[in-house]
């Protein structure tokens, strides 16, 4: 069991995969190096939750055992059919690989495929007899490449049809690929979409309707802004599969730990979304590796919401001054311009009508790392929901008008509030 954050059980984690709500419970399966704490050949961990909260991980659901995933089974996502679990992913097969480390190419070696794999109940995965591959790894350089093109995300169209989106890139340039489907296992190729100077590659997209508005997410990877994820809103048209994609891009986090966000419904209908926090080292059990809380989605006025999940913050009910610093809490605090609190060493703070957050003293010898982060200007107030886990801190302002989320490491017992400040621990 784990609580509030899922966390790597060992070895290293990355991005979510497969992320639904399935005959009554939430499975939330994940990129999974299980024997070391650093990446190499993929599998999908898995773990399950009755209410988001409390997790419990499960065996491996997904291993290399084809030849299209010989050398991994890279990121995807789930739908329900029929009663049936579908799992869509790419399957990695290297074409040089390090001989000093068989788990990893030499210089993006590898070809990437789409693949298939349908379960009866969630929790049991044939991975020698289930397995198809749905597309081959592409052969048309205009459409995308042969080696990055991945991730595929699936949904249910309108019309009844399936879609998918899959990021690539085509001339250095990063694109989404959109594709068909009446039965989830005959795909055509229909279109695809861009945008001017967003990276070279995109990885992970995601598409989904909230409020009645069409969102995009997805993590363009840059040379020189580095690899972040973005959210825009976006129009999709069913018939030809065409994407307009808004210019206005936000982060999905200011803290720019986050990484690979996936969303799903719940069961409430609520759009969730959870990432990967990107971490620099291990955590004290030696894994490396967490996911942010579920956050809802929500259009407001052209603007992309991330409000903390109710249903989480509703536990959060005993107040306290003196929280234990290993277990999860979370502050209320409404801050006056160049007021400040610090949270076991993790500085929060207004200036210039911004919200900005300084984890130097919590994340020692990581001077390469963004360490001070902030806000775009705030019209709206400075109302904070910060959560504070051992190794995350979670700062939502203006209930998710932005969010800074970032990893930190060893928080001291000291805590600094004013009197606008509110700790609660979570119910028993
Ligand atoms: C994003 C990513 C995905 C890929 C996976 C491999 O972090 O690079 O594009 O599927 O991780 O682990």
């Amino acid at each position: 069991m784990n609580t509030i954050h899922l966390k790597a059980p060992k070895g290293w984690i990355n991005d979510p995969n497969g992320f639904i709500y399935y005959k009554g419970k939430y499975h939330l399966f994940y990129q999974h190096f299980p024997y070391a704490s650093r990446w190499g050949r993929m599998h999908w961990g898995h773990a399950v939750s009755d209410d988001l909260i409390n997790w419990k991980h499960l065996d491996i659901a997904l291993f290399p055992t084809k030849t299209d995933d010989s050398d991994g089974c890279f990121s995807g996502s789930a739908v329900e059919d029929n009663g049936k679990m579908h799992l869509f992913y790419t399957g990695v097969h290297y074409t040089d690989i390090d001989p000093e480390n068989v788990n990893c190419s030499l210089n993006d070696s590898f070809i990437s495929a789409q693949l298939h794999i349908s379960s009866n109940d969630g929790f049991e995965f044939d991975n020698f007899n289930e397995k198809k591959t749905i597309i081959p790894p592409l052969t048309n350089r205009e459409i995308g490449d042969n080696i990055h093109t991945r991730d595929p995300k699936v949904w249910k169209g309108k019309d009844g049809n399936w879609y998918m989106i899959l990021g690539s890139t085509v001339n250095h340039v990063g694109r989404v690929l959109f594709y068909r489907s009446s039965d989830l296992l005959n795909w055509k190729y229909m279109n695809y979409a861009s945008c001017d100077n967003m990276g070279w590659m995109w990885e992970c997209p995601d598409y989904f309707e909230t409020d009645s508005r069409g969102v995009i997410i997805f993590s363009p990877m840059d040379e020189k802004k580095g690899n972040q994820s973005v959210c825009t809103l976006a129009d999709f048209r069913e018939s030809d599969c065409h994407m307009d994609i808004n210019k206005n891009l936000t982060y999905l986090d200011y803290g720019l730990d986050l990484y690979a966000p996936q969303s799903t419904t719940d069961k409430n209908g609520r759009r969730i979304v959870v990432a990967w926090l990107r971490m620099p080292e291990p955590m004290k059990n030696n894994a490396i590796g967490l996911f942010s809380m579920p956050r809802v989605c929500e259009v407001r006025n052209n603007h992309i919401y991330f409000r903390p999940y109710p249903e989480i913050s509703e536990k959060f009910t005993i107040k306290t001054d003196m929280p234990d610093m290993k277990k999860p809490f979370m502050v209320k605090a409404e801050l006056a311009e160049h007021k400040s609190i610090s949270i076991g060493g993790y500085i929060i703070r207004r200036e210039n009508g911004k919200i900005i957050t300084d984890r130097r003293a919590v994340i020692k010898g990581h001077e390469e790392l963004l360490n001070i982060c902030e806000t775009p200007e705030l019209k709206d107030g400075f109302s904070l929901e910060i959560y504070v886990d051992e190794n995350i801190i979670e700062v939502y302002v203006n209930n998710g008008e932005y969010v800074i989320t970032n990893a930190v490491y060893d928080l001291n017992d000291e805590i600094s509030t004013d009197e606008n400040t509110e700790i609660y621990v979570l119910e028993e």
